[in-house]
């Protein structure tokens, strides 16, 4: 394992502009473990009583996640300890090895890029969520842009599941799938009994429909496709369970997040311009900047150090991911990306995110459906706007978009800059 690299120094920067509102939603989601996670930053490892090893350093948080002998996602602390209980052994968030890549081959069909792009107008296209967006905005109305993202990953989490996706579908999916994760704490190891046993019942209700697809094996389905790729029922349940829990609330939670980010850093207009490579440029730096799963576990296999921190069998590290991702800086998409960052916030090694194609299918739908509203040099503006509290994932609880006269983008960039008020100490 790598030596520790040199502590970062505490250093005073300018208030990002996106920053208040972006710590206004960390610490809404969680008032404790985020400035505690924060606090450990400019130390590329240390060791925080109940928490565990906290690294915050992304060169070393990719040598834990390749090094596949000394840290594993099954054991103490790890993402087994939570899950397994919840939906069985084998649901890739809980599987190392062979058996892991197996089953990550058995599902690759699933994203690719023509069953995502399917999979994403399946989604909205009955539910006619992102039409309704374009139109709204486009007749002058304020929409609520976290309600319609919410509207539109539950309708694609319902696809997912063999639901039609109808508005009762829709609520009720993205309520099973946050009661389930909004009882994850990070000083906690795993769910309490009744938890789990709550747990349990809310994603089997969940499921159920995917588990009738299955057995149905129509391919039209997500389920059915997924017996026809040689899963057994249990696999494609686990899956099903692993894709409700890591695929809805990273959805709900980023893409307001960032188109509230582009209008608080006057890059809206850029944003939704029609330039592929720009827009690429501006989600990663919004992934970068917010990262929707703002931390990693793993259970440490066999004794070793990280970043001068001796770790033995059993301890728990904690990848910091927002730490090691919003070190660079704020918002800024023409700053060259560090390699080692780049893409960290979709993880590292086997368990990189096996729905990324999926995640930029869904920011780009909306994205171009707020394109598609905006007319006659109008551009979405964001007017009030709530964090949500209790939740896993930060996310906006409501944000409210109505298109007006587009500002000059330098002047956004001032004004959004001067009402920052908070401390520096905080924006870096
Ligand atoms: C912006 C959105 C998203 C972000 C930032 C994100 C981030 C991540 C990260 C960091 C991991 C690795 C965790 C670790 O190594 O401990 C992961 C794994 C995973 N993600 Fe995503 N994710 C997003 C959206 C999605 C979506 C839409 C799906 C689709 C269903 C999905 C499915 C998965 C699955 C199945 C895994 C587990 C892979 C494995 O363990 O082999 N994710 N994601």
């Amino acid at each position: 394992m790598r030596a520790a690299p040199a502590p970062r120094r505490a250093v005073l920067r300018a208030a990002a502009p996106e920053g208040l509102w972006e710590e206004r939603v960390q610490r809404s989601a969680h008032p404790i473990a985020y400035p505690a996670l924060r606090s450990a930053r400019h130390r590329p490892a240390v060791r925080v009583p109940r928490v565990g090893v906290v690294v915050s350093d992304a060169a070393l948080a990719r040598d834990v996640l390749l090094d596949l002998d000394h840290f594993s996602k099954v054991g103490p602390g790890a993402p087994s300890d939570l899950w397994t209980p919840v939906l069985g052994p084998s649901v890739l968030l809980n599987m190392e090895g062979p058996e892991h890549a197996a089953l990550r081959r058995a599902l690759g069909p699933l994203f690719s890029p023509r069953a995502v792009r399917e999979l994403v107008a399946a989604g909205h296209g009955r539910a006619g969520v992102l039409p309704e967006l374009t139109r709204r905005l486009g007749a002058g109305e304020t929409v609520d842009l976290a309600a319609v993202v919410t509207a539109q990953a539950g309708a694609v989490i319902c696809t997912m599941v063999g639901l039609p996706p109808t508005d009762d579908a829709v609520r009720s999916a993205m309520v099973a799938a946050q009661t389930v994760t909004g009882m994850v704490r990070l000083h906690r190891h795993g769910l309490t009994r009744s938890q789990t046993v709550r747990a349990r019942s809310v994603l089997e209700r969940l499921t159920a429909p995917a588990r009738a697809a299955y057995r149905a094996g129509d391919p039209a389905t997500v389920p059915g496709r997924m017996r026809e790729l040689g899963l057994s029922e249990r696999e494609a349940m686990g899956a099903v369970g692993a894709f409700v829990l890591t695929g809805t609330e990273t959805i709900q939670s980023f893409v307001p997040r960032l188109v509230a980010i582009a209008h608080d850093t006057g890059w809206t207009r850029r944003l939704l311009a029609d330039d592929a490579g720009l827009r690429r440029r501006a989600v990663e730096e919004g992934l970068r900047v917010t990262v929707p799963t703002p931390a990693m576990l793993r259970s440490v296999r066999a004794d070793t150090s990280v970043g001068g921190v001796p770790v033995h069998a059993g301890d728990r590290v904690v990848i910091a991911t927002v730490n090691c991702c919003r070190a660079p800086g704020g918002f800024d998409p023409a700053r060259p990306v560090d390699p080692a960052v780049r893409h960290l916030w979709f993880g590292a090694g086997p368990h990189f995110c096996l729905g990324m194609p999926l995640a930029l299918a869904q920011v780009d739908g909306v994205l171009d459906a707020l394109a598609a509203g905006a007319a006659d040099g109008r551009l979405p503006v964001v007017g009030r706007r709530r964090a949500a509290r209790g939740v896993l994932v930060p996310a906006y609880r409501s944000l409210e978009l109505s298109l007006s006269v587009a500002e000059q983008d330098a002047d956004r960039w001032a004004v959004a800059g001067a009402g920052c008020s908070r401390t520096a100490e905080e924006a870096a």
